[in-house]
């Protein structure tokens, strides 16, 4: 089966960069992104590619070489149905915040949608994947959907999980660790279907990088990996605690553990807390399903991947508290950084959020700058956490467009994000303007202890005794 048309529901972060990277790589392929979001896709289809929706290295340039030449993107999902061999499903699998498995189990409503949506639609045999992360054994559910009430089509359901990272998207999709699909592969039919998906990605991907699994192995696989990866950063951050304490250096720690070939350098750098789409929403399905077989110790083990974050993120505002002279109420605290990580206009679980609603409990006034993330997100992020009246998180927080004007006469400073900007700052600058014990909180280890120090800075770099 050769692959001619694909369509991709859901413009978000992953839907938007995977597809830009697909229609790059296969010229020959027509790519159509449909989002029910009509202000998102015209924010794509927007001539200035500073306006596209999700800021990614490298994206916009993508967009720039292949929009309205094989990639497409529209609000017509039923046309893009028709059309497309080959349905990606992209839409966004949220904790549920309601009912059984309320803020544990994925809500799949927007999945059944697109199910339905699919199934009404098709005229011809169609192979539906799975992009969006699921629980075990959605696909089964997606497939019973399709098959009791489309028009009597052939449906084929893969699970290809998706592993870039935000921040570094592009680079992921184009040099990928693997590729993972999943598939019915004790039918014919299931290895047809997961071989054309098999050759829309060796346009790009070597074939030893290529796996393919049972459709269970490979949702459960995104889900293990994820804990696994947010697990070492509790890990960890754990030991940042203790290294404090104990006078020793996180960063000397992770060196040293990481060198060892068994343990692998990447991801052990101690931090606020992880945050991002992903890892506590995909942990807590963990925690679900495992919960739901009546494997209690299982669930208990993941879960304290999540508590051990939690935590990280409370301790670093306690310490700003008490370090303030415990006491936050009326001074100014500005916070460089809200986004995730770097690099991302993203903000979903970021700590940030977390750190700065603590601090607000102990009336505070924040002030924000960060390079990418909007006024109205930071807003509407504190928002969803329902603390308080709305009013009154516009009234003591408040997010600046200039760093230097954010840091003036603010009596301390907490990085929340790696940006690399806050590198080049001219702290002297920052330090002279502003209240006295200048303290600097630097969540991400990221800045130079030595030189803030001489400056005269109250420095903190999380993990350093
Ligand atoms: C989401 C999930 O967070 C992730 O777990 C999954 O692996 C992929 O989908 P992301 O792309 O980052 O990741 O989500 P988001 O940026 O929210 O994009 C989802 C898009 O789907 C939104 O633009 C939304 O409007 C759209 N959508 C949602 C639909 O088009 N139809 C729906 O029924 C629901
Ligand atoms: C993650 C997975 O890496 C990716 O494979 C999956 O598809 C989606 O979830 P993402 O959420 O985009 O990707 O970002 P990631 O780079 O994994 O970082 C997650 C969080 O962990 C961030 O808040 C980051 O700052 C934090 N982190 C990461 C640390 O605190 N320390 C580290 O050493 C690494």
């Amino acid at each position: 089966m050769n692959i001619k048309n694909i369509c991709c529901i859901g413009a978000g972060y992953v839907g938007g960069p995977t597809m830009a990277v697909i229609a790059q790589e296969c010229p020959h392929i027509k790519v159509t992104i449909v989002d029910i979001n009509e202000s998102r896709i015209d924010a794509w289809n927007d001539e200035n590619l500073n306006n596209l929706p999700v800021f990614e290295p490298g994206l916009s340039q993508i967009v720039q070489e292949t929009r309205d030449k094989n990639l497409f993107f529209s609000t017509d999902i039923d046309k893009a149905i028709d059309e497309a061999e080959m349905i990606f499903i992209s839409v966004n699998t949220p904790t549920k915040t309601y009912g059984k498995g309320k803020g544990m189990a994925a809500d799949l409503k927007y999945i059944e949608l697109c199910a339905r949506q699919i199934a009404k639609v098709a005229k011809q045999d169609k192979i539906v994947v799975e992009k969006s992360t699921l629980p075990v054994r959605t696909a089964e559910a997606l497939k019973s959907i399709l098959d009791n009430t489309g028009n009597g089509v052939q449906f084929q359901i893969l699970s290809n999980p998706e592993f870039l990272a935000e921040g570094t998207a592009v680079q992921d999709l184009l040099n990928p660790d693997r590729v993972l699909i999943g598939g019915d592969i004790d039918s014919e039919e299931g290895n047809e279907a997961i071989q054309a998906l098999v050759d829309v990605y060796a346009n790009w991907v070597s074939q030893e990088k290529i796996l393919t699994t049972k459709v269970w192995s490979s949702e459960l696989s995104k889900l293990t990996a994820n804990a696994f990866l947010a697990q070492r950063v509790s890990s960890i951050n754990a030991m940042s605690e203790l290294c404090e304490k104990t006078g020793a250096d996180v960063n000397e720690v992770s060196k040293a553990i990481g060198m060892d070939t068994r343990i692998g350098s990447k991801f052990l750098k101690a931090s606020v807390g992880f945050g991002g789409s992903c890892f506590q929403k995909d942990i807590l399905n963990l925690v679900y399903i495992a919960q739901s077989y009546g494997l209690s110790e299982v669930a208990d083990y993941w879960e304290q991947v999540i508590l051990m974050n939690e935590h990280q993120k409370n301790r670093f505002s306690d310490n700003i508290v008490s370090t303030l002279y415990n006491t936050v109420s009326g001074k100014k605290i500005t916070f460089l950084g809200w986004a995730f990580k770097k690099d991302t206009n993203d903000t979903r679980e970021s700590a940030a959020i977390k750190v700065a609603d603590n601090l607000l409990n102990e009336q505070a006034n924040v002030v924000v700058y960060d390079p990418k993330v909007s006024k109205e997100r930071i807003y509407a992020d504190l928002e969803y956490l329902n603390t308080r009246f709305s009013e009154v998180n516009r009234n003591l927080l408040s997010v600046e467009n200039d760093p230097y004007k954010a840091c003036k006469e603010t009596h301390a400073i907490a990085v929340l994000t790696e940006w690399d900007e806050f590198k080049k700052y001219d702290w002297q600058k920052i330090y002279d303007s502003m209240n006295k014990p200048a303290f600097l909180f630097d969540g991400r280890g990221l800045l130079d202890k030595e030189s803030l120090e001489k400056i005269g800075f109250v420095f903190y770099k999380i993990g350093v005794g």
